[in-house]
């Protein structure tokens, strides 16, 4: 198997962290008194850009505003999949200018966006996996928003209940290995108690080759990780995680976003896939 792992090349659209701060809290990672360092935060931003270019992944980015901290994780602000956008409606007031922001841009590129009428927080929910759209609910985007997604999409909805407010998006709790091909449904890697038992059931089912992380390297956001079948950028401080991946034969590429996880965010939160 080693060797075998072939990568495709991705669209990334990314916002940089000009004005990233933890100015309210929405999440139980984000405490408002712990300074967030702005410098260190771009520089380790800069290295994940210089990881997806180096390893031929296009990225684009959207300007930054000034008013709002959490821009920098472009992953909720839509999902975009066989050229469609749909937009977010955020579930706290703080981010809900984002949405104009980030539509700006999409028009801008050509697309069309519908923006989602319940809470819906684009790639943080929703997360494409080959023939299954995964989507998360109990912390932000509603199951009215799955229904939505199915209707806008045309892909079927696996709703996936979370249960623990530390992994409050999907993306914080899995994240897509390979998007699989005809037949072969492809892969993820999670963490089993960040889901209700049914929803567990249901992954067990759908992935039984899936690679399961301890409480330790999703803590560290080692689910939080990028794939592109071959390559996986991924929190280095995700050892065993990074191991059993090596294992399966991919290529880690380890970056360090620790800066973010203040916000409780990672290198998937910062990441927007373009899908064509
Ligand atoms: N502070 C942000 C929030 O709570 C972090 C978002 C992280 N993004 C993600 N895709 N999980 O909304």
């Amino acid at each position: 198997m080693p060797d075998s792992r072939v990568p495709r090349l991705r669209r990334f659209l990314v916002c940089e962290p000009r004005h990233f701060a933890v100015q309210y809290s929405i999440n139980p990672w984000m405490h408002p008194d712990t300074p967030v360092d702005v410098d260190l935060a771009q520089d380790q931003w800069q290295e994940l850009i210089r990881a997806y270019r180096a390893h031929g992944h296009t990225v684009d980015a959207v300007e930054p505003v000034a008013a709002l901290p959490d821009m920098v994780f472009a992953a909720n602000c839509a999902l975009v999949l066989g050229g469609r956008v749909l937009g977010s409606l955020f579930h706290a007031p703080e981010r809900r200018p984002e949405s104009t922001a980030y539509d700006t841009w999409f028009k801008s590129a050509g697309y069309e966006v519908f923006r989602s009428e319940s809470v819906c927080e684009g790639e943080g929910d929703l997360v494409p996996a080959g023939r299954y759209l995964l989507a998360g609910t109990g912390f932000r985007t509603t199951r009215e928003a799955h229904r939505q997604a199915q209707e806008f999409f045309g892909v079927p909805v696996v709703s996936l209940q979370l249960v623990d407010p530390r992994f409050y998006h999907l993306d914080t709790a899995l994240f897509v290995l390979d998007d699989g091909t005809g037949s072969h449904p492809g892969n993820i890697a999670y963490y089993p108690e960040a889901f209700s038992p049914g929803s567990r059931a249901v992954l067990a089912r759908l992935y039984p080759d899936a690679v399961i992380a301890t409480r330790e390297d999703a803590m560290a956001f080692g689910l939080n990780s990028v794939s592109d079948g071959r390559h996986v950028f991924i929190a280095p401080r995700a050892k065993e995680l990074a191991d059993q991946l090596a294992r399966q034969g991919y290529v880690p590429v380890p970056v360090d976003l620790s800066e973010f996880q203040k916000a409780g965010g990672g290198i998937k939160c910062c990441t927007q896939e373009i899908r064509p």
